[in-house]
């Protein structure tokens, strides 16, 4: 008994006091001190603890630690379970050799045995240089592992310190990335310094790589904590919507919030000038359960906006366009935040929200060299692949190809709403009329009149729902204020559906 404890002892110092002490001087926590934050009570269950690496080159046969970097096992996160696995940087930097991957890989053989979903908090000078070329080796397990657990159970990865080079490749695999706002931590695949041998360009360790970059401008990161407490916070959050693997459903919570009331101020949300803005996210605020959305890349392509909530306590994701960015028109990152989103939502059954008004895609050369033909196909690939009931709510605008993106009828829509304001059209009245009387405008020298003329003809039959209902495409014209309880009966009425896909190995979607 003395030797285990004294044994056990050694497993918790890890690189010992001096390093711990490091640690807390950068701002940081331990390994063990996040995992005490992320689990209930003493729930938290340790597995190959006493594990050592195998290697002695460049004296790691005298720098045994034991856990080899990483602290790895499971526990109750608000009474459910879940695996972790926290790279220690006080041992060994929490640098990733042979044992320490093997150490996570079983982190993932258990959780997908047994369907939980894997938190993994990296902190780590990446590849351990010692071991080369195994280092190398145990990164593309972890990565395996990654690819074999997409889909199956959820990944949620903190960025909890330094990840350089490859290293940064494995939580890029996981479903979310929640990420530490400050010095201590960044992430890139090449630093500053190499940077500036390559390309003589100057850049700081935050400006290259700091959350603030990865949530504003790359889009790498879903969620940017404001330290290392928030993001256990965002993490616990986030575990609260999704299910524990592919086979359950997401957890149903009794919200309190009667799921038949009005939405508050929705009837008089839309201005009556059809190109002003208005804020879509206070609407999904008024419609789902007290006010709770919890926003996913809040600070990226804020054109779109995705995230989930609760509607009558049913988890939901929502995908709406931003009529205050770009008016709600479409572009490559829009595309691929959506995209990502749905499919993250099919895979672990969640119902899909579509609140629609977008004028199209983005014009221009920027977005066509950049590709957003094959961005935004990713949008209805996604939305025609997923088997999730799928609501869509068309509030304004409804044009051209981003109105078949936001998933309507023919694309696997079960049903489809529009607002009275709606305007459903291939594309907007001024572009429509140049086009359809352009032969006729060459010939007039003053066509001022006749377009006016023809934009209000064009406004008559499109701009309103009815044309579009009456084609059978709009299963009901409804009254905003009602917009919560229809989705609400739509969710339970669609609660068994069942869609069925040809079986194939896999599909092939734009990228
Ligand atoms: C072995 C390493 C290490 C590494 C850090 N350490 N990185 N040991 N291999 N890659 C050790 C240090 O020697 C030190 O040991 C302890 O970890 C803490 O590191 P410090 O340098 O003291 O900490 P700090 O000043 O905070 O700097 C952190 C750091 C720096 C920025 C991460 O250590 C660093 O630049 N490390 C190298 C990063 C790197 O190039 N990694 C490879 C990336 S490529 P002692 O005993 O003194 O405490 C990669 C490929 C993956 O990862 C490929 C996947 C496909």
């Amino acid at each position: 008994m003395e030797e285990l404890k004294k044994k056990k002892e050694l497993v918790y110092k890890g690189g010992g006091e001096e390093r711990i002490k490091a640690q807390h001087d950068k701002g940081k926590l331990t390994a063990r001190e996040r995992l005490s934050l992320l689990f209930d009570g003493n729930t938290f269950q340790e597995f190959m603890g006493f594990a050592t690496t195998k290697a002695t080159e460049f004296g790691l046969d005298k720098n045994k630690v034991y856990g080899d970097g990483v602290v790895t096992g499971w526990g109750k996160v608000e009474g459910r379970t879940v695996f972790a696995y926290a790279q220690d940087f006080i041992s060994l930097g929490g640098t990733l050799g042979e044992v320490h991957a093997n150490k996570i890989a079983r982190v993932y053989e258990l959780a997908l045995k047994t369907g939980a979903p894997v938190v993994g908090i990296n902190d780590s000078g990446g590849a351990r240089i010692q071991e080369g070329a195994v280092a190398l080796e145990g990164y593309g397990a972890v990565f395996k592992m990654n690819v074999m657990a997409s889909g199956v159970i959820p990944q949620i990865t903190i960025m909890a310190g330094p990840a350089a080079g490859g290293a940064v490749y494995s939580p890029a695999l996981t479903d979310f990335i929640i990420m530490i706002k400050g010095d201590a931590y960044y992430m890139f695949v090449t630093g500053p310094e190499i940077t500036k041998v390559a390309l003589g360009e100057e850049v700081s360790y935050q400006d290259l790589g700091g959350a603030i970059v990865h949530s504003t401008k790359s889009g790498v990161i879903h969620f940017m904590a404001e330290n290392e407490q928030d993001a256990i916070n965002i993490t616990k959050k986030l575990l609260s919507y999704l299910p524990s693997n592919n086979m359950e459903e997401p957890p149903y919570i009794d919200t309190g919030d009667a799921a038949d009331r009005d939405v508050s101020g929705a009837n008089d949300i839309i201005p009556t000038d059809p190109v002003k803005p208005y804020s879509m996210r206070e609407l999904i605020y008024r419609t789902v359960d007290n006010g709770e959305f919890m926003e996913v890349h809040k600070y990226w392509a804020n054109n779109m906006i995705i995230g989930f909530a609760r509607i009558g306590g049913n988890v939901v994701g929502i995908v709406a366009n931003n009529p205050e960015e770009f008016g709600g028109a479409i572009d490559v990152d829009a595309a691929d935040k959506a995209a990502r989103f749905i499919r993250f939502c099919d895979a672990f059954n969640i119902p899909l929200i579509s609140l629609v008004d977008t004028p199209g895609y983005v014009p221009g050369t920027e977005q066509e060299y950049k590709g957003i033909i094959r961005h935004g196909a990713k949008m209805l690939y996604a939305f025609a692949e997923a088997t999730v009931p799928k609501i869509t709510v068309i509030l304004r605008k409804s044009y051209g190809g981003a109105h078949i993106a936001m998933s309507i009828k023919s694309l696997g829509a079960d049903l489809v709403y529009a607002w009275p304001n709606a305007e459903i059209a291939v594309t907007g009245p001024e572009g429509a009329v140049r086009i359809l009387y352009k032969r006729d405008l060459q010939k007039m020298s003053n066509p001022e009149d006749y377009i006016k003329q023809k934009i209000e003809e064009y406004r008559r039959l499109f701009a309103n729902p009815y044309w579009a209902a009456e084609k059978g495409l709009i299963d009901d014209v409804i009254e905003p204020k009602d917009t919560r309880r229809i989705i609400y009966s739509a969710l339970e009425m669609l609660k068994n559906k069942r869609e069925y896909r040809y079986p194939k190995k896999h599909g092939n979607i734009p990228l």
